[in-house]
């Protein structure tokens, strides 16, 4: 059967950067180590105020479509995953594909759009959507294009303020992919919850510590329903492991429970045995307390291994390269993961093709969803097309009440005009609203 995967990304970071260390931190009366150690976060990127959902993603897009030589017919699909639009109605796939338009010769009238919404896991839903698709033949010999696009703002003064984030990835998913292909196999972790919520408002509602629960908790649901159809986990069979990024701090503890989990009854439990015992076992314990108790002193002391440092340093810690300075991207997030893996391994020059990744999304409310995906030979190149190291350095570095503006520019219940921090150039621009109350751009050449 032909493979179906991701033949190739873009990525557009907003063009702000607050750096969480020096100018966040003394502001809150806060220790930078907080950030830096504790979170894992050094800076996030905001939109400028010209930026938005649909600029960052239709710019993602434009680059996409250009390197790999693409016309508006190639594209039969175009999905948005955010949770941050602007419209109950009209999905942002609408007005990117209206950006696009104003440069590519051709339209998308035949192509089907759509918005995704589940928190942070509608990007893969979109991908799963894009994915079965194309699996259905239903896609006439075209592509889809997936983009996730999020400002991830929260209210001033919440504690999640400091792992705020804005930044698209755009991805085209094909036949036969360049960069990865997906698995069949999947696992999904899924219940009601109330742990981050925007019950029609711009900024979440978050009980940041429960969410924390949640999504370890979700997480392990999911871990647990794939092997259920994929078979076990051995940690050597994994190259990397991009996980849901909302912040760096994360993604450590569940890296942990991770490894405990899929360590449990391999060589590596019984090596690891002489330095700290074998895993707690349920029915050696009478009552729950005790067998917690003994679970997360394992957890613990499984923390100050060697082996599981080194697990973590070569499987984890490359997929946080890029969170680490833009922050939460909500539906972009285990994407940039994914890519700033790939990244990692082609700096170190890494032989990739036919090793396997284990993605792990996870969208509040809560959802976690695995599977695996395989790296493709044409991998390298697409990796080498990517400019975000650049875009990354080049952002606009703001005092602290220059970031105060620039929050105050996207709050929707603001209704003030700030001057831009940057000069926009080759690309799309916010540019006013329309009579019906629509949002309008344009393209700087
Ligand atoms: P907080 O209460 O301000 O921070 O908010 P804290 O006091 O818990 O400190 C954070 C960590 O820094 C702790 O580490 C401290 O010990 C450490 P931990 O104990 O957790 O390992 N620390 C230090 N380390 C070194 N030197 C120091 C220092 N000081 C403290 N000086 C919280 C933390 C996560 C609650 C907050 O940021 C928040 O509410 N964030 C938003 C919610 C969130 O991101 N949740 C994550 C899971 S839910 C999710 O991923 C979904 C999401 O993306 C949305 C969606 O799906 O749509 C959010």
């Amino acid at each position: 059967m032909t493979e179906v995967g991701i033949d190739a990304v873009e990525i557009w970071t907003g063009k702000l950067k607050l750096d969480l260390a020096e100018t966040f931190a003394p502001e809150m009366g806060d220790d930078p180590g907080k950030y830096t150690k504790g979170l894992g976060l050094y800076e996030s990127s905001f939109p400028d105020t010209y930026e938005d959902i649909v600029t960052m993603g239709a710019n993602a897009c434009k680059r996409l479509m250009e390197r790999k030589g693409l016309s508006p017919e190639d594209v039969g699909r175009i999905d948005v995953a955010t949770e941050s639009s602007f419209d109950n109605s009209k999905p942002i796939s609408t007005y990117i594909a209206g950006c696009l338009e104003q440069t590519f010769d051709g339209d998308f009238h035949h192509a089907n759009k759509g918005e995704r919404k589940f928190a942070c896991v509608a990007g893969t839903q979109a991908i799963d959507d894009a994915y079965n698709w194309i699996r259905a033949g239903r896609n006439r010999g075209r592509a889809a294009i997936v983009v996730a696009t999020d400002t991830a703002l929260y209210a001033r003064g919440d504690p999640g303020e400091a792992t705020q984030g804005a930044g698209a990835v755009a991805m085209l998913v094909d036949e036969d992919p360049s960069l990865v292909s997906l698995s069949d196999a999947q696992g999904y972790g899924s219940a009601d919850e109330t742990d981050f919520l925007k019950p029609n408002q711009q900024f979440p509602s978050v009980d940041g510590k429960r969410s924390v629960q949640v999504y370890l908790a979700r997480m392990r649901e999911a871990v647990e329903d794939y092997e259920s159809v994929a078979g076990d986990i051995h940690p050597d069979e994994l190259v990397y492991a991009p996980f849901h990024t909302p912040f760096p701090g994360m993604v450590r503890k569940a890296g942990l429970l991770a490894y405990r989990h899929i360590t449990r009854d391999t060589d590596i439990e019984t090596q690891l045995a002489e330095e700290i015992g074998m895993q707690p076992r349920r029915d050696e314990f009478d009552d729950e307390e005790a067998f917690l108790e003994a679970v997360s002193d394992y957890t613990d002391a499984l923390k100050e291994t060697d082996r599981y440092a080194e697990w973590y340093d070569t499987t984890i810690d490359p997929t946080l390269d890029i969170a680490r300075h833009v922050g939460n991207w909500y539906t972009g997030s285990v994407h940039v993961a994914r890519i700033a893996a790939l990244k990692r391994a082609r700096d170190e020059g890494r032989e990739m093709t036919d090793r396997r990744l284990l993605v792990a999304s996870y969208g509040s409310g809560a959802q976690a969803e695995v599977h695996h995906e395989t790296v493709q030979p044409g991998w390298t190149d697409e990796i080498d097309g990517l400019n975000i190291d650049d875009q990354i350095a080049n952002r606009y570095d703001l005092t602290f009440e220059e970031y105060e503006e620039v929050h105050d520019a996207h709050d929707h219940s603001k209704d003030r005009d700030y001057e831009e921090f940057t000069a926009p150039s080759n690309e799309f621009v916010f540019d006013g609203w329309g009579r019906m109350g629509e949002r309008k751009y344009r393209y700087v050449a």
